[in-house]
């Protein structure tokens, strides 16, 4: 009879103890006298590969197509990215990089060759997007150029001279050939990545062999001083941060060759295993915070790199551009699986999402990032059938960001943020940003991961209202689809400012962005 009191009396205190704890709001404090480093708009960059239908039937639908078109791309997925601000868009590969040769995709489309994407899927590239159509392409987005050279299968004389055709300013054979096919200004190019996965798909080297090779094809790739890209070196992935120290250590410029950035790939499986990755729908919560759980690490894989970037590059001149980052899911059933296509649900978001706070966070060294992929592969912003589109939860997290673009980001902190815990994994239950918009509004962005429990919220703030969106769903793998587009739609939200407090209560599994009004 004791025992059982006794046992009632700290069942009763430990209710009382979590009903407070769980009482207790959040406090979010924004040093705002104490500004951080630019959020670069590239962070917000996307990846368009010759794959599956990333490009083909993806964007690129050609000029005699039914589907309404300007000059080949598609004009629903082009609007609807142009909602998204997109700054810059990396191309051809990936993977596809190191085996295409760009004198394959310039002059008369009828007569250009046709091979086969032994990367992906083993179909036809009969080359109808090349050099012109993918700068037509960005032109009409409004983004820059972000070209990835051929280091695998290309020779120093090929680079060199995809980028003499690209920007010589001269009447060179090369700048007259790009006259003559169509453009006789320079195309301006932002960005160029000496080779892509050099470790893997883009040649199985050493990193000591492809800092050699770096070496020898950045001496040799010349532009016009006002049309010099940044040039990227292919980088390392996951834990490795070899390939960061190394190319830091090892790469010099001299003697007019450049190097700007180290690239870094990371993709967010829910097992971690790339054999048996998990499915993008019908999951349970175990892999709900394990893809939440694995998405988060990529904080310590960038503090990792850049601890090395700063060892040897203490005047922080080199980027950190993670090329390549997002959900990789097993290949959705019934689909081609060298196409890489997987549905895209709020769980997606959430990670979008997350991977953003997570790079505002270390935006001096990150200052260019590209999600794999923009259109039909991974994790993508548009799914599209034939002439039918649809908007991804993944592209409402990008739109929802927007006012972060160039913003000046601004140290969080917070106080008394759980942990999310299922069994005997855990993750912290919020994740917040905030910055200063490029109109000197005050914004902040708060995430729960939680998908069983709202969060109370409290920000110190300046200000009288503030107003933005909210982005949620009934379910863990809520999805839009061609029946059902408008299932996971961001809804307008907005809090007013009492005290110099906001408060705010964030749903489970959701993401809110404000900005002062
Ligand atoms: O994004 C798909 C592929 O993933 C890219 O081609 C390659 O670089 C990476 O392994």
């Amino acid at each position: 009879m004791i025992m059982k009191k006794a046992y009632s009396l700290t069942a009763l205190f430990c209710i009382l103890v979590s009903l407070q704890i769980g009482a207790e709001p959040v406090h979010i404090t924004i040093e705002t006298t104490k500004p951080g480093p630019v959020i670069n708009r590239d962070i917000y960059g996307q990846f368009a590969e010759h794959l599956g239908s990333g490009i083909y039937g993806g964007l690129w639908v050609g000029t005699n197509s039914s589907i309404p078109n300007t000059r080949g791309w598609r004009n629903d997925v082009v609007g609807a990215l142009k909602d998204l601000h997109v700054p810059v868009v990396r191309w051809p590969g990936g993977c596809f990089a190191d085996e295409y040769h760009w004198r394959e995709g310039i002059g008369d489309p009828a007569t250009r060759p046709i091979k086969v994407n032994t990367n992906w899927g083993g179909v036809t590239e009969n080359n109808a997007v090349g050099t012109h159509e993918f700068f037509d392409l960005v032109d009409q987005l409004g983004a820059q150029a972000y070209v990835n050279g051929n280091l695998g299968s290309g020779t120093a004389q090929e680079m060199a001279e995809w980028l003499e055709y690209l920007t010589a300013d001269q009447a060179s054979s090369l700048a007259q050939l790009r006259a003559k096919n169509g453009h006789p200004t320079p195309f301006k190019v932002k960005y160029f990545a000496v080779g892509n996965e050099a470790w893997g798909c883009g040649g199985n080297m050493t990193v000591q062999h492809f800092t050699d090779l770096y070496n020898q094809y950045a001496s040799f790739l010349k532009t016009p001083k006002e049309n010099t890209p940044q040039f990227i070196a292919a980088g390392g992935h996951d834990d490795d941060t070899t390939w960061t120290d190394y190319l830091s250590m090892h790469i010099h410029e001299q003697w007019n060759m450049h190097f700007d950035a180290v690239s870094f790939h990371y993709y967010t499986l829910p097992s971690g295993i790339w054999d048996k990755k998990g499915q993008a729908t019908g999951f349970h919560e175990d892999q709900w915070i394990s893809t939440l759980k694995n998405t988060l690490r990529i904080d310590t894989l960038i503090k990792n790199n850049v601890a090395k970037l700063d060892k040897n590059d203490p005047q922080k001149k080199l980027a950190f551009d993670v090329d390549e980052w997002g959900t990789w899911y097993d290949v959705e059933p019934g689909t081609n699986p060298g196409f890489l296509f997987q549905k895209n649900t709020l769980r997606d978001a959430i990670v979008a999402a997350l991977n953003f706070n997570i790079f505002h966070a270390h935006a001096d060294r990150v200052r260019m990032t590209n999600i794999a992929q923009m259109v039909n592969v991974l994790q993508s912003m548009i799914v599209t059938d034939d002439a039918k589109m649809l908007l991804t939860p993944t592209y409402f997290a990008y739109q929802m960001y927007v006012p972060f673009q160039d913003a000046t980001s601004l140290p969080v902190h917070m106080q008394h943020n759980p942990d999310y815990r299922l069994g005997k994994v855990s993750i912290p239950e919020l994740s917040a940003s905030a910055a200063r918009a490029v109109n000197g509004k005050l914004l902040f962005s708060v995430v729960n991961t939680n998908p069983a429990k709202a969060a109370d919220v409290v920000l110190d703030v300046t200000g009288n209202k503030f107003s933005g969106q909210l982005l949620t769903a009934k379910t863990m793998d809520a999805l839009n689809t061609f029946e059902n587009p408008n299932q996971v739609r961001p809804i307008p939200y907005s809090a007013t400012v009492s005290n110099g407090k906001l408060a705010l209560t964030l749903p489970p599994m959701s993401i809110v962005v404000l900005t002062e009004e």
